[in-house]
């Protein structure tokens, strides 16, 4: 039998998950958008596991600390069964949601190490880490994973994995892991697991606005949405997905609110130690999302990836969102603003790829 997962925050509303992004969902990243809106629950960066590894104080941190008033699961990246264990171990005093399995890093120095997505191409190796953590977890264990490493070959064994080790909880990200972050998403193998799975799927991949994640919850049937890289432009979206599905108006951010957000990250990263020119380089990373929906020409976007020093970056902020605060933030970001193009993709729609 599965876990029940936490309680959402409205009960019997679809429930939200904020992505665990490394380098992104730290601490501090965590305590901002609880300010605006928590999801139901939230995922750490992930812990590292290998032979000498120990917990990494940061991410630990967020755990003991947690500045959300939501649980908060904790990701580990690793294939060592022996290594997994003592890691569980480490966590089991710590107040975690659950113990999450990363079965989707697309990066290759992760993978090459067959962990993260690499662990798709071995898929008796997954059976053997499911079913250790299913014995071992006291908490409840989740996987987080793709839908494939090349193509989609792994697929459905993966999902007979799940059933079989009861996973208390499937976050899917609707891409192989070649196609890395920029290629469409095939919801219509998220909409298969959800109809295969004995435990709850998450949505995972694209999902940038409330209207988006409405669409995605009818298309796949899932039990709820993880959302990513648009929860970094627009903090607001779970609070909007709460309101939308209660059927209240919805919050429309103005400029005005974004250049307040922008401030409270640069509050909440900036450490004083940190050289000027890195913390600045810090921001741009969380900028480079927010100005996808700032302005339709991009200039926003052209102007702060620019910028070297906070005076420059203030100047930046002033004039294009504070001067301009009555206008809307847009919901999606602007066409043609994408961060990279999409990729050719390797994978056939779900109805031919079943047909043997
Ligand atoms: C900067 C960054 C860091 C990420 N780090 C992790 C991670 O540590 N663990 C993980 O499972 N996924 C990680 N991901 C993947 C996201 O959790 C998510 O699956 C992906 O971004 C697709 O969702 P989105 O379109 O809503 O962003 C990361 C993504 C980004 C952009």
């Amino acid at each position: 039998m599965t876990r029940p997962l936490p309680e959402p925050i409205l009960r019997g509303q679809p429930c939200t998950a904020l992505a665990p992004m490394q380098d992104v969902t730290t601490w501090e990243f965590m305590k901002v958008i609880q300010e605006y809106g928590s999801p139901d629950f939230y995922f750490t960066e992930y812990f590292r596991v290998h032979e000498t590894s120990v917990l990494e104080k940061h991410i630990l941190y967020s755990i003991t600390n947690n500045p959300t008033d939501r649980p908060v699961f904790a990701q580990l990246i690793g294939e060592n069964l022996e290594y997994i264990q003592r890691t569980v171990e480490d966590l089991k005093p710590h107040p975690i949601a659950g113990i999450d399995l990363n079965l989707g890093c697309p990066a290759p120095k992760v993978y090459k190490k067959n962990v993260g997505g690499g662990l798709l191409r071995d898929l008796d190796q997954v059976d053997r880490i499911l079913g250790l953590l299913r014995e071992i977890s006291p908490h409840r264990f989740t996987v987080k994973a793709r839908i494939g490493f090349e193509d989609t070959e792994p697929f459905e064994r993966l999902i007979e994995l799940v059933n079989k080790h009861e996973v208390d909880l499937l976050s899917l990200h609707g891409r192989t892991v070649k196609e890395m972050y920029w290629a469409d998403v095939h919801y219509d193998y998220i909409a298969h697991a959800v109809s295969q799975a004995n435990c709850p799927v998450l949505a995972n991949g694209n999902i940038t606005s409330f209207q988006r994640g409405a669409e995605v919850l009818k298309e796949t049937g899932c039990h709820g949405l993880m959302v990513g890289r648009s929860a970094i432009r627009n903090p607001w979206i779970f609070r909007q997905m709460r309101e939308h599905f209660a059927g209240e108006p919805v919050f429309q951010p103005t400029l005005s609110h974004v250049y307040v957000y922008a401030q409270s990250l640069k509050k909440a990263l900036h450490k004083p130690t940190m050289p000027e020119q890195n913390c600045v380089n810090k921001l741009k990373k969380f900028f480079n999302f927010i100005g996808l929906s700032v302005d339709p020409e991009g200039q926003f976007l052209y102007e702060i990836r620019r910028v070297r020093t906070f005076d420059a970056m203030n100047d930046v902020l002033k004039r294009h969102l504070l001067d301009k605060g009555d206008t809307p933030f847009a919901n999606e970001p602007y066409p043609g603003l994408v961060a990279r193009p999409n990729r050719e993709t390797q994978v056939k729609p779900l109805s031919q790829a079943l047909v043997t």
